[in-house]
């Protein structure tokens, strides 16, 4: 190389660092943040995380800087609140100033700021407001979300039939059947369990939602202009997204073809009512791109999460068959072997439903939930946050926050049981978040684990090829604590 290019080469790196460095002590001048670990230029706190078990990693962090501390992930100082005290605060009693949504670099190169997962202001109220309201129900055709639960666990019965009680991974069914239900509601229709396209799209489901949780995904919303555009799994991940999305406007365009305004037969048929009836505003946000996208969020948020805590269930009634054996009592007293389970049954099973609440605690899916940002500048428990900053109000640290449960990291269902044996509500038990950016599925996703749990313990004994004692119910390390140890499980009929 002659001394020209070196001395090209050189300069550009200088200036690439002075442009870091600058970058950096910008965003460093924001006086009055919360205390935190001290950042290096450009990579920020990421040396001292460990972004395979980042809620961990806050835990301890949390030992040092107490229950609201700043860490930068790249260049991007985060906030973040650990415990109910601290979590409730923010999202319940200043619930406006953050109920705003963070940049999401991984999925934003092909979402935008559309749908109602990543937008923010009057788009997302419009959007939320107008899905949860169909969700419930209204104008969504003759069957109801809970009929539409109960035909698909029957089918689910029929599949596990035909395993003979031979051992099995549930995860492949459980996925299948709880995705169609969401598929029911969206598209009006359901798969069937060897449908090749459907097997496709969930592939590509999960192949999405590994990458955005794992490693990858936290270093690509630290870097998006770095790695964006290097070959491999990011432009894997573009390139998956990219085709989900091109199936969801297949399914739109056979919507409109199809579409009868006096009898709409799901969310995408309401949903085209809908941007009929505001065909002259200006301002409207119910156009295409908001279609689509809302479209990919519910099928997202409506299949891994319902599907990973039932798998996450099971696990834990193996573990427990006294437990296990307890419910089927109830299931017997209550619903019988001559029909089904309803939602109404709920209120008559008390054990069962402390058991559900305490597999949701226990297991703790979105452990360091979906990360939030503040919509003003605000002062909060004395520090300074300005207007953008991310927030992440950590779930984990509220489920198993010593303050409002007994055991925190046992399995323990007198959390949420009385003395005599009724549900014992707890406010720290939020699994779906709190405030205004609650889950909306939340209704939907509690309908289901009672359902698919109880239909499947009237109908099967659980059984383990493992002694219970041994099974460790410890989620799957470096994972991010998401997801559930793999298992097998025997079902046989009862
Ligand atoms: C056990 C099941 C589920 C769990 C544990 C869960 C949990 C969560 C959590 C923690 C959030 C983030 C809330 C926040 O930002 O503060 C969320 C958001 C969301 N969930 Fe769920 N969810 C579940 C099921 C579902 C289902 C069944 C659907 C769809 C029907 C769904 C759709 C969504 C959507 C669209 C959002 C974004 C909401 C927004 O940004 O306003 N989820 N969920």
């Amino acid at each position: 190389m002659d001394f020209g290019g070196a001395g090209t080469l050189l300069l550009a790196f200088g200036v690439t660092c002075l442009f870091c460095l600058l970058t950096w002590m910008k965003n460093r001048k924001w006086t009055g943040m919360p205390p935190g670990p001290t950042p290096l230029p450009l990579i920020g706190n990421l040396l001292q995380l460990n972004i395979w078990e980042l809620p961990e990693s806050f835990s301890k962090l949390s030992q040092t800087y107490g229950s609201t501390f700043t860490v930068y992930l790249g260049n991007r100082p985060a906030i973040i609140l650990h415990g109910y005290d601290a979590v409730k605060e923010a999202l319940i009693d200043n619930a406006d100033a953050f109920a705003d949504r963070t940049k999401f670099p991984a999925l934003e190169s092909v979402f935008k700021d559309y749908g109602i997962l990543l937008s923010n202001g009057e788009r997302w109220k419009q959007l939320r407001r107008f899905s949860m309201k169909t969700m419930r129900n209204f104008g969504m055709g003759k069957r109801s979300v809970e009929e539409r639960i109960q035909e698909e666990v029957r089918y689910l019965g029929e599949e596990i039939k035909k395993k003979k009680g031979l051992p099995f991974d549930p995860t492949y069914l459980l996925t299948l059947a709880v995705s169609n239900i969401i598929c029911s509601i969206v598209f009006g229709e359901r798969f069937e369990y060897e449908d090749k396209k459907f097997l496709g799209l969930l592939q590509m489901v999960k192949e999405i939602f590994a990458v955005v949780t794992s490693f990858q995904g936290q270093l690509l919303n630290a870097f998006p202009n770095l790695l964006r555009f290097i070959p491999g799994s990011y432009q894997k991940l573009y390139r998956d997204l990219t085709k989900l999305k091109g199936f969801v406007m297949e399914k739109v365009k056979e919507h409109q073809e199809t579409l009868d305004e006096n009898c709409p037969r799901d969310f995408i048929d309401c949903y085209l009512i809908k941007m009929e009836q505001e065909k002259g505003n200006p301002d409207t946000e119910f156009h295409h791109e908001n279609l689509c996208v809302s479209v990919i969020n519910l099928f997202f948020g409506g299949t891994e999460t319902t599907s990973t805590t039932l798998k996450y269930g099971l696990r834990i009634l193996l573990k427990y068959p006294d437990i296990a054996e307890k419910i089927q009592q109830e299931i017997d007293s209550v619903v019988g072997q001559n029909r089904c389970p309803s939602v109404e049954d709920r209120r008559e099973m008390p054990y069962t439903e402390a058991v559900i609440h305490e597999i949701q605690r226990f297991a703790d899916i979105v452990p360091l939930n979906l990360p939030h940002a503040v919509s003003e500048t605000i002062t909060f428990r004395g520090y300074t946050i300005p207007q953008g900053t991310t927030v992440f109000p950590v779930l984990t640290s509220v489920l198993k926050d010593p303050k409002y449960f007994k055991n925190p990291m046992e399995f323990d269902v007198d959390h949420f049981l009385d003395n005599d044996g009724s549900l014992k509500k707890n406010e720290a038990f939020i699994p779906f978040s709190a405030g205004k950016r609650i889950c909306p599925g939340e209704g939907m996703a509690r309908m289901e684990i009672f359902l698919f749990l109880t239909t499947i313990l009237q109908k099967f004994n659980l059984k383990s090829d493992m002694d219970p004692s041994t099974i460790d119910i410890t989620p799957q390390p470096l994972t991010n604590g998401t997801i559930s140890r793999p298992y097998e499980l025997v079902l046989t009929s009862r």
